[in-house]
């Protein structure tokens, strides 16, 4: 199935949609790390690769158009991307990465890794900052693991969210990994 028809958009097309309302280079990057974080958790749970990879890569969408009202965001994505007509799937589970903002509850296993993954990214970006070459290949996953637990580190970062990998079967070790390998795979995008 393309995700045209599982998603109700292409990757081409979300990327666009993107582009058109994220202009900080920085939040790109972030959405562009979920969406690789996200394939990676969906060939790990044999879950659909383009739905989950492009609830990654859209679901800040909204971010530059809210004023900083946490209320409606993700609720603001989901009704640009109704327009375009995707699917209430993803767009559910783009609501539920704010479910603290939206007063909503995550349930799902896609909701979690929506969760967690998106919340990495950040912990996972800061730890290749501090590295002498600021880049991802000079990152150890027991790096990540180890800023993880200390919490002044990338303080933005939710500890909480991160560890909603364990909730979906993914101790928080193994997927300090799997997000950093998943990011290395797009480093020159990232410019990390
Ligand atoms: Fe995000």
């Amino acid at each position: 199935m393309s995700s045209k028809e599982s998603v109700g958009i292409s990757r081409e097309e979300a990327l666009s949609l993107l582009r058109e309302y994220v202009q900080n280079e920085k939040t790109v990057g972030h959405c562009l790390a979920s969406e690789a974080i996200m394939r990676a958790l969906a060939r790990r749970f044999s879950q659909d690769e383009e739905l989950w990879g492009l609830s990654g890569l859209l679901h800040d969408l909204d971010y530059e158009i809210i004023g900083e009202d946490m209320s409606v965001h993700g609720k603001k994505a989901g009704e640009i991307l109704e327009a375009k007509g995707c699917s209430p799937t993803l767009i559910e589970v783009i609501a539920k990465h704010n479910a603290e903002g939206l007063g909503l509850e995550r349930t799902t296993q896609f909701e979690h890794a929506l969760a967690c993954a998106e919340s990495i990214t950040g912990l996972i970006a800061a730890t290749a900052l501090v590295q002498p070459d600021k880049k991802l290949a000079s990152v150890k996953a027991k790096s990540v693991a180890k800023r993880m637990k200390q919490n002044a580190f990338a303080r933005t970062v939710s500890r909480e969210c991160v560890m909603e990998c364990e909730v979906i079967g993914i101790p928080i070790a193994e997927f300090c990994a799997l997000g950093l390998e998943a990011m290395k795979t797009i480093s020159d995008d990232l410019g990390l």
